[in-house]
């Protein structure tokens, strides 16, 4: 891509003055170190998290930030370089059939210079890691110049890493339900094993490995991921979450027209969209609202579809969130649970305002590739 073009000058007029404020805001808030934390003034939030950054940074990526992105993959890449060791004691307690602590495996997130920060927070994610191989591919594919043998010591331990535990429990994108197997998360690893595979720089040994698990994931999702024609939260479950919706827009791990994609995008039209998105129908936190990266996520699979005025009311939708400042929030009313909203007020206060996250998303929303 031509370096010297500004692809936030080809949007509509409307669009415009939100995806400026948002890429301004990418550059403002990124650590000198390339992390960003996941929300500047919400404390409980001002860690940089591999999904909410790989998502942020894709959508720098989409819209020309190149260096940002580029300092931010490079941040992954020297976090996961240290992790190695972290990473090398999982393979190994696993190999020898012993059950790893959850706080032996790698943090969703890290402090902003790349250390770990040692709280009891819901830690035990993976799809973060898969996420990041997946932000990297689509940078490198964006810039010409994008060489992945830069990355291929982080590259190899997120392998490492998603081959050892890429299929078990873990806790969700929102950070919950520990004792699952979640449908997005194995479409994140999936997705992220496909990218590595396309950027070549995995040795031969592991190829094997990470092929069969992405294959792995893929069937899991086929078999135990079904309910009633539609997908579904977690291995085994019945309901939906808008997560899925990644599955195929984002991930490309299922077609985009397969049925049960289309089963499952109605079914979550039906039952969690109200204006804007809702995560899933018996959230709570902090009441249970509507986010705009959900938003930004149906809208994409409208446009990727052929459904270009859908995708449109969705993203006018996402700006009607934005605050005078042109700031965009993690969530908005109405909410599914307001009973539980001052139980949320009392322990952080106001919920995250802005969500670095939605900005991405909303950057990355204005380029379909
Ligand atoms: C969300 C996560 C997100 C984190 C930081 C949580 O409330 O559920 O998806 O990574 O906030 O933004």
């Amino acid at each position: 891509m031509d370096a010297s073009v500004n692809p936030l000058d080809a949007l509509p007029d409307r669009w415009r003055p939100l995806a400026e404020r948002s890429a301004e805001l990418l550059r403002s808030h990124q650590d000198q170190g390339g992390a960003w934390p996941a929300s500047p003034g919400f404390a409980p939030y001002q860690y940089c998290w591999f999904r909410d950054g790989s998502f942020i940074a894709d959508g720098a990526s989409a819209a020309g930030l190149y260096e940002e992105a580029d300092r931010f993959h490079g941040w992954c890449a020297r976090v996961l370089e240290r992790e190695r060791p972290a990473v090398e004691r999982v393979v190994a307690m696993l190999e020898e059939g012993r059950q790893p602590a959850d706080s032996d495996y790698l943090p969703a997130r890290y402090d902003l210079d790349g250390t770990r920060h040692e709280d009891d927070w819901w830690n035990f994610q993976v799809d973060g890691y898969g996420t990041w191989l997946w932000a990297l591919e689509r940078h490198l594919t964006r810039v010409s110049i994008g060489d992945p043998t830069t990355y291929a010591a982080g590259i190899e331990t997120a392998v490492r890493y998603l081959v050892a535990t890429g299929t078990d429990t873990c806790r969700d994108w929102w950070e919950e339900n520990r004792d699952q197997t979640h449908v997005a998360t194995l479409a994140g690893v999936a997705a992220g094993i496909h990218a590595a595979m396309r950027m070549g720089t995995l040795p031969d040994v592991l190829v094997a490995q990470a092929l069969a698990l992405a294959e792995r994931c893929v069937s899991l999702i086929r078999t135990e991921g079904v309910h009633d024609g539609h997908l579904v939260k977690w291995l085994g479950g019945t309901d939906v979450d808008a997560s899925l919706l990644a599955v195929a827009a984002l991930y490309d791990v299922l077609p985009l027209d397969d049925p049960l994609v289309t089963a499952t995008v109605a079914a979550i039209e039906l039952t969690l969209v109200d204006g804007g998105v809702h995560r899933y129908a018996t959230d709570t936190f902090y009441g249970g609202g509507q986010w705009p990266i959900l938003a930004v996520l149906l809208a994409r699979h409208h446009t990727r579809t052929g459904n270009p005025d859908r995708a449109a009311e969705l993203l006018d939708w996402v700006i009607s969130t934005a605050d005078s400042d042109l700031l965009l929030p993690e969530q908005v009313s109405p909410l599914l649970a307001p009973d539980v909203l001052d139980e949320w007020l009392d322990r952080w206060g106001p919920s995250a305002h802005p969500l670095l996250w939605s900005h991405g998303a909303f950057l990355a929303s204005m380029s379909t590739h």
